[in-house]
């Protein structure tokens, strides 16, 4: 499961073609912000204990795939952004040369807003133009067209949008015909378009200007959407580019399991564990080095990690359970099982995310309680 979703996916559409050669010098340097701090609380209990970025999708944490898609753009020089969980990001990501990057790592001593990142990150950054990419952020296609445009028409910004049903929920931005930004709203009660903002933006050197200018927003946090709209009131080119392929914030549950759920579609099935002759595997499936399968029933797409054991089970598709799992005597789908999880008789799970070291486990039969050790801020929900 090493290399990231690559080829299938390339559904961008610009809203104007490109600017006339001659406006640009398309060898510039292009540098990466790639933000992996942050508070992570819509994903408690698992950001009380870990980093919201490193929580896998086909069991390859989300931000590997961001890292992958800003080499593949040809950008080598990324600063990361951290927080609380830095050394865990850093043990992860290491010098970055396990991606072909150079990483260097810049601490933000608190969530105080996406423009703050780029605030802390003015001696990195110097005087090139850059990518800014939020670490939990899930992009099908990558980057490379976006920032080859933004290569060939050098605009002051390049943002990237999205159609959504409920703009209300987003930063919204509002286009003139050609396609260029003239205002941006956050979270607006009547949204001027359906188009919200992506967790990806291209940035020249002009946003210092405005990010320097900046007062913190009423969540007392810098804000980037003003940064860009201080872009635009002077009268500086703020371009966007619409993008028809799929994008995900995966910072709740709900966005986690579907990315994972899209990601498991296109794995190639592939087995290196050992799988029993009792056991059935239907479909895409992975059953990683080391795993053992038996008596039990997989339908795929569905990922079984190093190590782990899956026995007299039942996983269903767009599941995936990282290593050193053990699934014995239940069933589980559309769930991701972090590290280290043991589920053992308990009939059914579904839509779940469980975290590393978790036990699920039956309760005594008399009497008929639930027992539970839950950790801050979970959520369960129980059918009576
Ligand atoms: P968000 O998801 O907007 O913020 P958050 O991490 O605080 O999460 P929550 O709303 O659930 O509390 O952040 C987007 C990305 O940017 C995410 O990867 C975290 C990162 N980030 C920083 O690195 N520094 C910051 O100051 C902020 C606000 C976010």
């Amino acid at each position: 499961m090493s290399g990231a979703q690559s080829s299938p996916w390339h559904h961008w559409s610009h809203r104007e073609p490109a600017r006339p050669a001659g406006t640009a010098s398309p060898d510039r340097r292009v540098k990466a912000l790639v933000l992996a701090g942050g508070a992570g609380s819509r994903l408690r209990p698992i950001t009380h204990t870990s980093a919201k970025q490193l929580v896998p999708v086909a069991n390859k944490p989300v931000l590997f795939y961001g890292l992958e898609a800003i080499r593949d753009a040809g950008i080598t020089e990324v600063g990361i952004v951290v927080g609380d969980t830095a050394a865990e990001i850093q043990g992860a990501v290491g010098d970055g040369s396990a991606f072909g990057l150079q990483v260097t790592y810049l601490p933000q001593d608190a969530p105080r807003g996406l423009a703050h990142a780029v605030l802390i990150a003015r001696d990195f950054l110097g005087g090139d133009d850059f990518v800014m990419y939020l670490g939990d952020n899930f992009i099908v296609g990558g980057i490379s067209d976006l920032v080859g445009r933004f290569r060939a028409e050098r605009p002051q910004a390049q943002i990237m949008l999205t159609r959504v049903s409920d703009p209300r929920a987003f930063g919204v931005a509002e286009l003139d015909a050609a396609g260029r930004v003239v205002g941006l709203e956050e979270k607006p009660a009547e949204p001027k378009s359906d188009l919200a903002l992506v967790g990806v933006y291209i940035f020249s050197a002009a946003v210092h200007e405005a990010v320097a200018r900046l007062k913190p927003s009423w969540r007392d946090e810098l804000e980037i959407t003003d940064a860009i709209q201080g872009l635009i009131d002077d009268g500086l080119r703020v371009e966007s580019t619409v993008i028809s392929g799929y994008w995900k914030d995966t910072g709740n549950v709900t966005d986690m399991l579907e990315v994972n759920r899209l990601v498991l579609e296109s794995v190639e099935p592939c087995v290196q564990g050992r799988v029993d002759e009792t056991s059935e595997l239907i479909g895409r499936v992975v059953v990683e080095e080391g795993a053992t399968v038996t008596g039990s029933r997989i339908v795929g797409p569905a990922i079984v990690g190093a190590g782990s054991t899956v026995r007299d089970s039942y996983v269903g598709p767009f599941t995936s359970i990282d290593r050193d799992c053990a699934v014995i005597d239940s069933e589980i789908e559309y769930s991701i099982v972090l590290r280290g999880a043991s589920i053992d008789g308990v009939g059914r799970i579904e839509v779940s995310l469980i975290g590393r070291e978790a036990r699920v486990t039956p309760a005594p039969r008399v009497p008929k309680a639930h027992r539970l050790v839950l950790g801050d801020h979970s959520t369960v929900q129980i059918s009576k």
